[in-house]
């Protein structure tokens, strides 16, 4: 299969040297992205900023906003049989960029425009034989959300965890895979590793049950 991951977080700049993001480490992705190529799938990652090493015989497009992340995803995604969205996309990113260094003010106020949601817009293209596959970072009603975001989304597979696990899970919170046909697994203590591998098999069925 050509499977297309994202990772890691995205910044949205407020001038040159300044900017919006979040702890994405990028580790799930690059460890998806390296399982896949294992199993012999050709592999494109489109990675934020973030300290994983790139891997050998992956091709590797390195972004840093929210918007080019979404020109990367949607120029290659025509050609893919799968979409593995794991980045930590920032919601919004400042109105505007500005040009010089900002000089140090009493207080301002920033403004926030919303980001485009690139799984939103890139799942109206999908066809029957594509796969997506796309995350959920809950504070609460865990599962009633990814529920939501799966249909929303239009997504085959959701993995949903909670906020506890930000950057260490298994950490004390909760895992779930959620399928389009209804089913959900509970993937609580899952490693990254195992679940890497976990996703993949599961991409795997996946693919094969499309095809019948
Ligand atoms: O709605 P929520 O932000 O929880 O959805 C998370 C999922 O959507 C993740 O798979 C993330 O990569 C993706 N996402 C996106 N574009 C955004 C925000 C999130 O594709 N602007």
């Amino acid at each position: 299969m050509k499977i297309l991951i994202t990772a890691g977080p995205t910044r949205e700049y407020i001038d040159p040297v300044r900017f919006i993001s979040n702890p994405a480490t990028g580790t799930l992705g690059y460890f998806i992205a390296k399982k896949a190529k294992e199993e012999g799938h050709s592999v494109v990652i489109v990675s934020g900023p973030c300290d994983m090493p790139e891997l050998k015989g992956v091709e590797r497009i390195q972004i840093e906003s929210a918007l080019q992340m979404k020109h990367e995803v949607e120029k290659m995604f025509p050609e893919m049989d799968v979409l593995v969205m794991t980045a930590a996309v920032s919601d919004w990113r400042p109105a505007k960029k500005f040009p010089e260094k900002l000089k140090l003010k009493k207080s301002w106020t920033l403004k926030l425009v919303p980001n485009p949601d690139i799984l939103k817009s890139v799942s109206k293209k999908k066809k029957k034989e594509q796969i997506i596959v796309g995350f959920a970072l809950e504070s609460n009603n865990v599962l009633e959300n990814a529920k939501r975001k799966l249909v929303d989304k239009k997504l085959d597979i959701l993995v949903a965890n909670t906020v506890e696990n930000f950057g260490k899970f298994p950490g004390r919170g909760e895992i779930f895979v959620l399928y389009s046909d209804g089913r959900i697994k509970n993937c609580t203590g899952f490693s990254k590793k195992v679940l890497a591998s976990f996703l993949l098999k599961e991409i795997e069925q996946f693919q094969q049950r499309k095809l019948r």
